[in-house]
């Protein structure tokens, strides 16, 4: 079987930067060590005046199309995932296709077009939908461009407003792929949520303690899921673990329930059990209560274990990196999750040809996915090609007052035109922009030189 896969990534970051630590925390009187070690987030890319979805989108997808050398006859498909869309009928994804269509002599009337909607998973759902194209033979020998991009703005002061963060992950799906090939194998955990949801709205409604737990409770059902299907998971077996990341926090607990989870009944517990004991099971406690706590304990006790800060530091801390210092991406979080491990992998030299990882994305809703992907060769010469350290020391650092003035503008409550009069901080340049309304309250874009 031809293997299919991911064969570039393209990352584009809003262009300013609220720096949690500095300017946030002060603001909101509060403790900096909430946002650093808490969440585990020194900052949120933001969005210039003159940035959206279609703007971030179209950059990340030119650039990943330019670096590739591809021509729009080459692409039979463009998927855009986000949960940001400002439309409920007409697609990002055209709106992305005609600012190409702006740069390149040819145009996209040929290749399927659409946008998924499920939260933060629709990213990976989108990958999966051009993956299942190309397996079926449908795709005449043509490749599919999948964007995640996404503003994930909160209300001013909802306890979300930390994690915010804007940015576009852009993502060529072909055959022979030159970084990761896909499995066949997934693994879901799916269930009717209200956790986190925007009823025709702009920003979220977030029960956001709540949230957490349905993060858990899915991403578990999803792990057993994809163990029926892989049989027994092993964590030798996956170099990395690329999860959805709202914020690095997030992700800290996920991997402590998903390591006692995945090595319960195996060796590696057998060894553990000389240190800190084996895991509690139900039947030896009179109450839920008692189990619970039990469990708590045993969780905190492995997570000092050298073993597992060891796992820890391969298999987890290196997908963080990036998230730190852009906050969550919504759609694109989990593949700036990947891209993130694997470019910290190349700056260390490490050989990861044939390395699996296990890919965990989530959408709220609620939605948890688990695959597989096996890393080929060569991967690093594509991860070499990106950029983002660059782009997120470029960006603008904001004032507080700055952020507040962003925020309105991007606002959709605020004034409708309010975006046609902000005054940019940052000065766009090779890039997309927006470029005010048109008759129809259609939005309308430019690329500027
Ligand atoms: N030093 C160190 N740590 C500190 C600290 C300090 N000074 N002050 C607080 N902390 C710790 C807290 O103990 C807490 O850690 P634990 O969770 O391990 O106990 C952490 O910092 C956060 O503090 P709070 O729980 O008090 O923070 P909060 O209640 O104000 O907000 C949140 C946290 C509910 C997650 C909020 O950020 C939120 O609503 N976020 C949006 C929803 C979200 O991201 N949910 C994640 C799962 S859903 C999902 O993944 C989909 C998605 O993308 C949205």
């Amino acid at each position: 079987m031809t293997a299919v896969g991911i064969d570039a990534i393209e990352i584009w970051t809003g262009k300013l930067k609220l720096d949690l630590a500095e300017t946030f925390a002060p603001a909101q009187g509060d403790d900096p060590g909430k946002y650093t070690k808490g969440l585990g987030l020194h900052a949120s890319s933001f969005p210039d005046v003159y940035e959206d979805i279609v703007t971030m989108g179209a950059n990340a997808a030119y650039r990943l199309m330019d670096r590739k050398g591809l021509e729009p006859d080459d692409i039979g498909r463009i998927d855009v995932a986000t949960e940001s869309s400002f439309d409920n009928s007409k697609p990002v994804s055209t709106y992305i296709a005609g600012c190409l269509e702006q740069v390149f002599d040819d145009d996209f009337h040929h290749a399927n077009k659409g946008e998924r909607k499920f939260a933060c998973i629709s990213g990976t759902q989108s990958v999966d939908d051009a993956y299942n194209w190309i397996r079926a033979g449908r795709n005449r020998g043509r490749a599919a461009i999948v964007i995640a991009t996404d503003t994930a703005l909160y209300a001013r002061d909802d306890p979300g407003e930390a994690t915010q963060g804007a940015g576009a992950v852009a993502m060529l799906i072909d055959e022979e792929p030159a970084i990761v090939e896909l499995s066949t194998e997934q693994g879901y955990g799916s269930a009717d949520e209200t956790d986190f949801l925007k009823p025709n709205q702009q920003f979220p409604s977030v029960d956001g303690k709540r949230s957490v737990k349905v993060y858990l409770a899915r991403m578990r059902e999803a792990l057993d899921d994809f163990a029926t299907v892989s049989g027994s998971i092993h964590p030798d077996d996956y170099h990395m673990i690329p999860f959805h990341t709202p914020f690095p926090g997030m992700v800290r607990k996920a991997a402590a329930l998903g390591y006692r989870h995945i090595v319960r009944g195996t060796d590696v517990e057998d060894v553990l059990a000389e240190e800190i004991g084996h895991q509690p099971v139900r039947e030896a406690f009179d109450s839920e209560d008692a189990f619970n706590d039990a469990i708590r304990e045993y969780t905190d006790a492995l997570t000092e274990t050298e073993r597992y800060r060891d796992w820890y530091n391969q298999a987890i801390e290196p997908t963080l990196e990036i998230s730190r210092h852009v906050g969550n991406w919504y759609t694109g979080s989990v593949h700036l999750a990947r891209a993130s491990g694997l470019k910290v992998a190349m700056e260390q030299d490490i050989d990861l040809a044939g390395e699996k990882l296990l890919v965990a994305s989530y959408g709220s809703g609620a939605q948890a996915e688990v695959h597989a992907e096996t890393i080929v060769p060569g991967w690093e010469d594509e991860i070499a090609a990106l950029d983002i350290d660059d782009q997120i020391q470029r960006r603008y650092d904001l004032s507080f007052e700055e952020y507040e003035e962003v925020h309105d503008v991007h606002n959709h409550a605020m004034d409708a035109h309010i975006e046609e009069d902000a005054e940019e901080l940052t000065p766009p340049e090779a890039e997309f922009v927006f470029d005010g309304w048109g008759r129809m309250g259609e939005r309308k874009y430019r690329y500027v030189e």
